[in-house]
């Protein structure tokens, strides 16, 4: 505990060393920017994040399963509802698969509303003789190569906030507003996934889920009694990069204030349920961990090939000085050929030192390959591999393996090769191809995968 033994205050992190910020050229509009969305609603309640570290308190004891999906990045331009009602039917449907599957409650929680910035290998893109800043996700820049997108802009940060809002509101109307009633099964069935064979088992889990829904009826229970069956939880996150944003969204919970000492309450940061830190921000003594480890957010912490136990038992320490169950999810994302050999010494050190924590699996970010005609991708055999493999030693060790983490769209893109349809490295180039950072499974390939990982 020596390095973070200090006091934490909101901008303790500026004391720090800093990985992966943008370089803004206007200071003075970023300090302005920063006042005025430290004066906007938080965006989560304190309290939602409360309720979902409980909940993910009883998947590190084993109770629970956690999914948690969406896009890679979200952009201004893909602002749409259809985008935003995919992403989440796909999600409910793999949660259905899944509850048949792991036979225990599925904890869902979304990239999404606050999923825009991106950690980069390297600072600047040169195409011909040009070189200008990398893309960093539209909270930050633009995409289009040229001078003016490229160039930092505070002013995105606000753009974010908006889309954020709206994204939320419309994400809880559905969970709460009749759509993810678990009458409407069948009907989450989009109609590109319906020629898959995916379908037809779909259809069979609905099926199933269509006569326990009439049996239980029988027997007086309903959605009029039972709010589970006509609504859902779905929980929000993403990757806490841009320090700036997330200070700015960072409130006190009056609700754990107290009179006797003046204590004026828990710090949260109210821009997402659930934040996480990346493989490339987890330093000991970086500015990521030392802003996050002093909020109450539930964390999520990517686990890497290049993380040693020893650095994970001392940013637990700091992350997690009391141990709580529910408070840290360790991603783990080290490539299905590295899974025993990296994964196996940070398991068996969390269980001999008796840490609390629910491992998650994230088979994208060590499985990101480059076709021979250029293009980024990620074979569905790898991912599914990297999947097993991380179960297969979590049963090896005797350890739970808790949850999963994907990259992912309800759209029927074409960008992660392999799975059922076949997809060649050919497909890639037919203009099927969207996403402006990582690939994402596309939302057969999504449900092909949930069937996948419970044999169903
Ligand atoms: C991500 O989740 O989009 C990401 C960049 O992951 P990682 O930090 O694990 O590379
Ligand atoms: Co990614």
């Amino acid at each position: 505990m020596s390095k973070n033994n200090h006091a934490w205050t909101l901008d303790s992190w500026r004391e720090k060393k800093i990985h992966q910020i943008p370089t803004y050229p206007n200071l003075e509009k970023l300090k302005e920017v920063e006042s005025t969305l430290a004066t906007f609603p938080p965006l989560v309640f304190a309290g939602e994040a409360r309720q979902l570290k409980s909940r993910l308190a009883d998947v590190a004891n084993g109770k629970s399963f956690l999914l948690q999906g969406g896009d890679c990045a979200e952009t201004f331009q893909e602002f749409r509802a259809n985008t935003i009602r995919d992403n989440f039917r796909i999600l409910l449907q793999m949660a259905v698969v899944l509850t048949f599957g792991e036979r225990r409650p599925i904890i869902k929680v979304a990239r999404v509303a606050g999923q825009f910035a991106k950690p980069r290998s390297n600072d600047l893109e040169k195409r011909g003789t040009t070189e200008l800043p990398s893309y960093r996700g539209d909270i930050i820049n633009g995409y289009d190569f040229d001078t003016k997108s490229r160039t930092p802009d505070p002013e995105r940060m606000l753009r974010a906030y908006f889309q954020s809002a709206a994204t939320l509101n419309l994400l809880r109307a559905f969970a709460q507003g009749g759509y993810a009633d678990l009458h409407q099964v069948h009907s989450w069935n989009l109609d590109f996934v319906k020629k898959s064979s995916q379908s037809e088992k779909y259809d069979s889990i609905a099926k199933r889920l269509d006569d326990a829904l009439l049996f239980i009826s029988s027997i007086g229970i309903t959605r009029e009694s039972t709010p589970q069956i006509k609504e859902t939880e779905l929980y929000t996150s993403h990757e806490a990069l841009l320090l700036p944003y997330e200070q700015a969204l960072t409130r006190r919970d009056s609700t754990t204030a107290r009179a006797q000492d003046g204590y004026e309450g828990d710090w949260y940061d109210c821009s997402a349920h659930m934040l996480w830190i990346g493989d490339r921000t987890r330093q000991v003594d970086g500015s990521h961990v030392e802003f996050l480890r002093g909020v109450k957010n539930p964390l999520g912490l990517k686990c890497g090939p290049s993380l040693g136990a020893d650095e994970l038992m001392e940013l637990l320490d700091i992350l997690n000085p009391q141990n709580e169950a529910g408070r840290i999810t360790l991603i783990s994302r080290m490539g299905h050929d590295k899974v025993e050999s990296k994964l196996i010494p940070l398991l068996r050190k969390v269980k001999r030192e008796g840490r609390n924590v629910v491992w998650c699996c994230d088979p994208m970010h060590g499985n990101t390959i480059t076709t021979d005609n250029g293009f980024k991708t990620r074979p569905f055999s790898s991912i599914l591999s990297e999947v097993k493999n991380f179960q297969q030693v979590h049963l090896s060790e005797g350890t739970y393996a808790g949850g999963v983490h994907f990259e992912l769209t309800g759209k029927n893109v074409i960008e992660c090769l392999g799975g059922d349809q076949s997809i060649t490295a050919d497909k890639l180039a037919e203009g099927m191809y969207e996403t402006l950072c990582d690939p994402r499974l596309n939302a057969t390939q999504s449900l092909e995968l949930a069937f996948q990982l419970c044999r169903i």
